[in-house]
């Protein structure tokens, strides 16, 4: 009996084999690495939650670029953990605020990695939301003007791209107008175009402080169910200026990125969260899985479904798996 049928495995035959006909690839350049940096001196604090990951000290950045920059990672994504918090957040757009402080450190003595500065309120607000608060509400327009301030005095410290996380509707035409306005052109818009109100994001909000002192997130962060809502998001960023588009989370949301990839022509940016670190972190540490297999397995994943740069907590590890490969 002669039988019809596919020998798939005739490519999968050797290591070698599988090497050539590999669709996807991890390299250095495909991650952005955030760093905490926190305000005072001579500190390095492992994040409960997020073994490997520290919020450290101006004191304490340069060894950490330096171990970035052997590892040829290409950039870093900022979060300042201020001292002090107010009403109106005015550690983000302070001149002397702690990522401007950073940034100007960096593009110093580091000026071909690329700092991206996070813009966003939540960590300097004593409220700990995104935007400015009127009783129980997050004003929408009233938040723009500070988040033009903030984009404006990172481009000012030497921000190579601006990523505004705070989804506020027209925050991309606001800072658009805001950074050409002030001579910065050049500059380009990361936005978090598609950010979901997530669980996973609770390990980063013990790292940055950021988590709201009231009620959550669900008026301006997306809902988890919604599909079509993405790619709305995604168009009026696009519509508005975005250079880049981040999807965040990124685990639970692969097919997301699959749309937005399909959708529209820009680089496409997966922000593999904390909470998604966490998860691997604490199966790892108690020997379930295998790190640096579900890691990899993890990130190529993410690039399959169309990622073209991913922020992610495990950049540095990544790298190091990937040398040793
Ligand atoms: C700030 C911001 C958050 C994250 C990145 N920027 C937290 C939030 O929206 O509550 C989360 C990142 C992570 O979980 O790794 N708005």
């Amino acid at each position: 009996m002669e039988l019809q049928f596919t020998r798939h495995r005739r490519l999968r035959t050797s290591a070698s084999m599988r090497a050539l006909v590999r669709e996807n690839h991890l390299k250095a350049e495909d991650f952005i690495y955030p760093l905490f940096i926190v305000e005072g001196e001579n500190i390095q604090n492992e994040v409960s939650s997020m073994p490997g990951v520290f919020q450290i000290s101006m004191d304490h950045l340069e060894n950490e670029m330096q171990e970035i920059v052997s590892l040829g990672i290409k950039s870093v994504i900022l979060f300042g953990v201020p001292q002090t918090k107010d009403e109106c957040g005015q550690g983000a757009y302070h001149d002397h605020g702690i990522v401007q402080v950073a940034t100007r450190f960096i593009k110093e003595k580091f000026p071909e990695i690329i700092v991206v500065a996070d813009t966003c309120l939540c960590e300097y607000t004593s409220h700990g939301h995104c935007g400015v608060v009127e009783g129980d509400k997050v004003l929408n327009d009233e938040s723009l003007e500070l988040l033009v301030k903030t984009a404006v005095s990172q481009a000012q410290a030497g921000a190579d791209i601006i990523a505004p996380s705070n989804m506020m509707d027209g925050f991309v035409a606001a800072i658009r107008s805001g950074l050409d306005e002030a001579g910065f052109i050049d500059v380009p818009i990361m936005s978090y175009a598609v950010k979901y109100s997530s669980a996973f994001y609770g390990p980063f909000r013990d790292a940055a402080d950021s988590t709201p002192q009231f009620g959550d997130r669900k008026t301006y962060q997306m809902d988890p169910a919604n599909r079509l809502e993405a790619l709305r998001e995604a168009e009026s960023d696009v519509e508005e200026g975005a250079d880049f588009l981040i999807v965040k989370p990124g685990m639970p949301y692969l097919d997301i990125v699959r749309d937005v990839k399909n959708n529209f022509k820009l680089p496409v940016v997966v922000y593999n969260v904390s909470g998604e670190y966490s998860m691997i972190k604490a199966a790892a540490i108690n020997g379930w899985i295998d790190e640096k297999k579900t890691v990899l397995e993890l990130l190529i994943g993410m690039k399959r479904a169309g990622a073209d740069l991913i922020i992610t907590y495990f950049a540095k590890d990544a790298v190091r798996w990937l040398a040793e490969e």
